[in-house]
């Protein structure tokens, strides 16, 4: 096999910068000297996964992957790592020597010949939707509204009786292998070739770059027994989880927002009446990697399914896999049509880009579906519901969007938003919630506990001080809060690692912690580092959660002494004494303090 130099790989690795290619694939958000995201490879809700500019690579806290970007690459598009090399040396356009390896030039070859075979096919079918026998074909085009440019935009084909595509290859040259590689051809028990797409409206399937690589074909006979589609198998050059119907002509619109819609026919109806930036999914639920493949071209997805279709949970999953890819998902809601399609045919371009507007984001929807639960003119409901909206609220990261969240509920429900902030500021920082969670406390034990998620969230911001802001930090944090002050095992673990060995810097800090080997622990710190904390000044933020801790522990020992002294009987008079007088100067104290 011939082998590439080191040189070559050295020369493929500098001009491939591991963040600029991940940042393709994954969202990367910057905290200090690393980037971090939520890993490609496994399922996370919150990011574990980093990678460093420095030193070019990249690691995964929870599922433990790691490497360079020649890993990242053939770990991700699942190829060798000598693919993963030409698919790099591409990237940066550095010409490869060409290669030996016979298995390699083979499918390279058979891959050649099935594009070759599907854009001669493409062309068959497109031409024969011309002839006078595709009377059947062209009256449904004039019935579902398809004009002229449509049909040559798409490609949009009549495909041929028994074995005419057979026979149209063949008569190019193809060989049997080759055709049959394809699928657009079967061979069956007796041995004879038959076409797969017979007397069907034929639609190209492209990829990103134009090439057809698959086709669907819909029945024009109106014959329940048949099905409405049939379309290409998987094969060598198509694999349906990782195409978009029409991503070529979207991609070429130059939006920001791409629409997504279940059905071909909704896609070509949308691209005919000028909204260009629309895809559709093929036949399936949309998967991680057509995710992936619609961040890289577009910000904001707009997910646009049929109104009797796809359920809640089909919408939920995938408004998910988006917004876990850094895309800003929203949801179409539509009445009147049950399709896209017929939407914009019966209403018209302009009232379909309306409801792209309105479309509304995750945690609209989320709160719509808890709305349809109840009813929202009975007060007990009422409360219900903005107990539930107040749990979708909490998560909601950036202030600015919580705060518009809130204004246009408390408008469509009538519900002051006082109210809702006040439950929502409760559920996320209100020191005096009683509300916990269960965590899966990090301890050889691994026993779960409840633990408050104010006070979670608290302690994970003192780490995050101490590690990003070391040299401020350390000092009022060392002398004011102990390690019998943090409730998280995690926590403690780490602040006692820092406590060990007080590095000088940040950097060491990392270090210390990169050596702990617990990946729970690892993907704590991870998630710490990459929370926004809302941090304006460092100073008055240490000077908030000291008193915190300072006012906490006062009020412990305050409780502790009016226990005391309610069991008086066995204390003698100058214990009494000097506990009152200790009780006295803490409820000053304390007065003092909330005074501030
Ligand atoms: N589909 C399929 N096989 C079927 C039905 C549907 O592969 N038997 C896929 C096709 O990709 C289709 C999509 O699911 O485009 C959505 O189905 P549907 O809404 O029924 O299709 P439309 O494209 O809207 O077709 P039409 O308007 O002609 O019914
Ligand atoms: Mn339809």
């Amino acid at each position: 096999m011939a082998q590439y130099t080191d040189e070559l790989k050295e020369e493929i690795r500098s001009a491939n910068d591991i963040v600029d290619v991940i940042s393709q694939y994954v969202t990367l958000k910057r905290s200090g000297r690393n980037f971090f995201g939520l890993c490609p490879f496994h399922k996370e809700k919150s990011p574990s996964f980093s990678v460093s500019a420095d030193r070019q690579y990249f690691h995964c806290f929870g599922c433990h992957k790691g490497g360079d970007v020649f890993t990242f690459i053939s770990e991700i598009e699942k190829i060798s790592f000598k693919e993963a090399l030409e698919v790099l040396a591409e990237r940066a356009k550095i010409d490869l020597p060409v290669n030996e390896n016979p298995e390699f030039s083979k499918t390279k070859y058979l891959k050649e010949r099935m594009y070759k075979i599907n854009a001669e096919t493409t062309i068959f079918f497109h031409e024969r939707l011309y002839k006078p026998l595709a009377k059947i074909a062209q009256d449904y085009v004039k019935k579902r509204k398809l004009d002229n440019n449509t049909l040559k935009a798409f490609k949009i084909g009549y495909s041929g009786e028994y074995n005419e595509l057979y026979k149209f290859l063949k008569a190019k040259g193809f060989k049997d292998e080759e055709i049959l590689s394809t699928g657009l051809v079967n061979r069956n028990d007796r041995g004879e070739y038959i076409d797969r797409f017979r007397k069907r409206l034929m639609f190209p399937i492209m990829d990103v770059s134009g090439r057809v690589i698959a086709f669907g074909g819909r029945k024009l006979e109106n014959n329940d027994k048949i099905a409405k589609y049939i379309n290409s198998n998987e094969n060598l050059v198509y694999s349906k989880k990782k195409h978009l119907f029409a991503l070529n002509l979207a991609k070429q619109s130059n939006s920001k927002k791409i629409i997504l819609v279940e059905g071909y026919m909704d896609a070509i109806s949308l691209y005919q009446r000028g909204i260009n930036n629309v895809v559709a999914s093929l036949g399936t639920a949309l998967t991680e990697e057509q995710g992936r493949l619609l961040r890289k071209y577009c910000e904001q997805v707009i997910l646009s399914y049929d109104s009797d279709g796809a359920g809640q949970e089909a919408i939920m999953r995938g408004l998910t896999i988006l917004e876990n890819q850094g895309c800003d998902a929203r949801v179409l809601q539509m009445e009147g049509a049950k399709d896209p399609d017929e939407y914009v045919i019966k209403y018209g371009s302009g009232r379909f880009n309306l409801l792209v507007e309105n479309a509304i984001s995750l945690v609209e929807f989320k709160i719509k579906m808890v709305k349809n639960k109840y009813n929202l003119e009975n007060s007990n409901d009422k409360i219900r519901f903005l107990k539930e909206i107040t749990k979708i609220l909490s998560n909601v990261e950036n202030k600015i969007e919580k705060e518009i969240y809130i204004g246009k509920i408390s408008e469509k429900y009538n519900i002051s938003k006082e109210a809702i902030y006040s439950e929502v500021n409760k559920a996320t920082y209100g020191e005096k919630v009683n509300e916990k969670i269960l965590v899966k406390n990090i301890s050889r034990k691994n026993k779960e506990v409840e633990i408050n998620p104010t006070i979670i969230k608290r302690e994970n911001m003192i780490i995050y001080l101490l590690i990003n802001h070391f040299k401020e930090s350390y000092e009022a944090i060392a002398t004011n809060i102990t390690i019998e002050d943090f409730k998280l095992e995690a926590n403690r673990f780490i602040f006692e690692k820092i406590l060990e060995s007080p590095a000088e810097d940040s950097e060491k800090i990392l270090q210390t912690i990169a050596n702990i080997e617990d990946p729970e622990i690892q993907s704590h710190v991870s998630e710490i580092l990459v929370t926004d904390y809302g941090i304006n000044s460092i100073d008055k933020c240490i000077e908030d959660v000291v008193n915190i801790y300072n006012r906490e522990r006062l009020t412990n020992r305050k409780f502790e002494i009016i226990k005391l002294l309610e069991n008086n009987s066995s204390l003698s008079r100058e214990e009494t004494e000097k506990l009152g007088n200790e009780l006295n100067s803490i409820m000053i104290e304390l007065a003092k303090k909330s005074r501030r």
